[in-house]
């Protein structure tokens, strides 16, 4: 099959790409590098099947060369990471609303299968736990820079919507949880690869706010198998899916573990919230998915695997390069 991944530089987008080589497919990438690296994807780069093309997907004479080539879509591509969206709220909500919608044009002139990536961040400021598929959406107020990720993201998932129901586009939508894995980049705010560097350099790992705040991460791996499978299965059009670990941990209990993994002398430090971001950054306490409907809809696939977070952390920190 040939496969276009748009964001196929970044960090999840690399991980795909790679999988799919693997498993024999033909992959296109666009990707304008603006977050992602070349290095992601260097060792792919003698692969006869794959194809980079460092372009932006708002680029729509070449976005649509590359989906007449291809026989489905996955739409990684996105302006990604907390410091980056309250440094660069326009491009932000650009970027995450021309280029879905972009996207979206160009497979439906050709009807063919889209995978739009999407966030558990349009969860918002809910409390209910866990989150599922059906719940309200809770966003801020607008005067807070935060909130146009989550905006942005979920006005992507409305419009994929409407091309489902109105032109039987055949979308699939998945709200990754916390993502991580090698590879991912702590420049854009991330927390493991974040604490990850400050550890392995001896400097204080910081903790944004209290550190009570929990989240559950995911190895990259499991999630890029879950979208494939997702891809596969004509089940999964029209329908959101969670995409995430239900193991929690608070970030406090985080920087220890990493700090611990290390064997790193760095202090643990607090940061209140207005410091490292702005005037009234609001965040949720906990972030837990329920994955009930992923796990049904993979489970003639063996179900959504389940990497504990000490076997990823070692993982992460055993290839990464300061
Ligand atoms: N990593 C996570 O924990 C997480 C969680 C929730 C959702 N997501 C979603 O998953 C997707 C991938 O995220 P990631 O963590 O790999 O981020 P990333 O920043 O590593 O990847 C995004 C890629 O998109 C590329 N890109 C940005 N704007 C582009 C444009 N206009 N044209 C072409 N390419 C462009 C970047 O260069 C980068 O390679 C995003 O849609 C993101 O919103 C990620």
């Amino acid at each position: 099959m040939n496969v276009l991944v748009t964001g196929g530089c970044g960090f999840i987008g690399s991980h795909l790409a790679e999988k799919l080589l693997s498993i024999g497919h033909e992959v296109y990438i666009i990707d304008d590098l603006s977050t992602g690296s070349i290095n992601n994807i260097k060792h792919l780069q003698t692969n006869p099947k794959f194809h980079l093309n460092k372009d932006t997907i708002t680029n729509d004479s070449l976005l649509s060369s590359i989906v007449d080539k291809v026989d489905i879509i996955y739409h990684l591509a996105a302006a990604v990471g907390v410091q980056l969206v309250m440094k660069s709220p326009i491009r932000t909500i650009e970027t995450n609303v021309h280029g879905t919608e972009a996207v979206l044009k160009a497979t439906s002139k050709q009807n063919k299968k889209v995978l739009i990536a999407s966030t558990s961040e349009v969860y918002g400021k809910s409390e209910k736990v866990p989150y599922k598929e059906d719940d309200n959406l809770l966003i801020g107020a607008s005067t807070l820079g935060r909130w146009s990720y989550a905006c942005s993201k979920a006005l992507d998932e409305f419009l994929a919507m409407a091309y489902w129901k109105e032109k039987k586009l055949p979308v699939v939508i998945t709200r990754f949880f916390n993502t991580i894995g090698p590879r991912q980049t702590g420049q854009y705010g991330m927390v493991v690869p974040r604490f990850i560097k400050q550890a392995l350099s001896g400097k204080p790992i910081t903790v944004y706010g209290d550190g009570k705040q929990a989240r559950c991460f995911t190895y990259v791996e499991n999630v890029v198998n879950a979208i494939i499978s997702l891809m596969e299965n004509k089940e999964s059009i029209g329908q959101v899916f969670n995409i995430g670990s239900t193991e929690e941990i608070s970030i406090e209990n985080l920087a220890k573990k990493i700090k611990q993994l290390t064997s790193s002398s760095s202090e643990i430090v607090y940061i209140p919230y207005e410091q490292a971001h702005e005037h009234g950054f609001e965040d949720m306490r906990r972030r837990i998915p329920d994955i009930s409907k992923l796990s049904g809809m993979l489970s003639k696939t063996g179900g959504f695997p389940k990497h504990g977070l000490d076997e990823t952390l070692k993982l992460i920190i055993k290839n990464f390069k300061l």
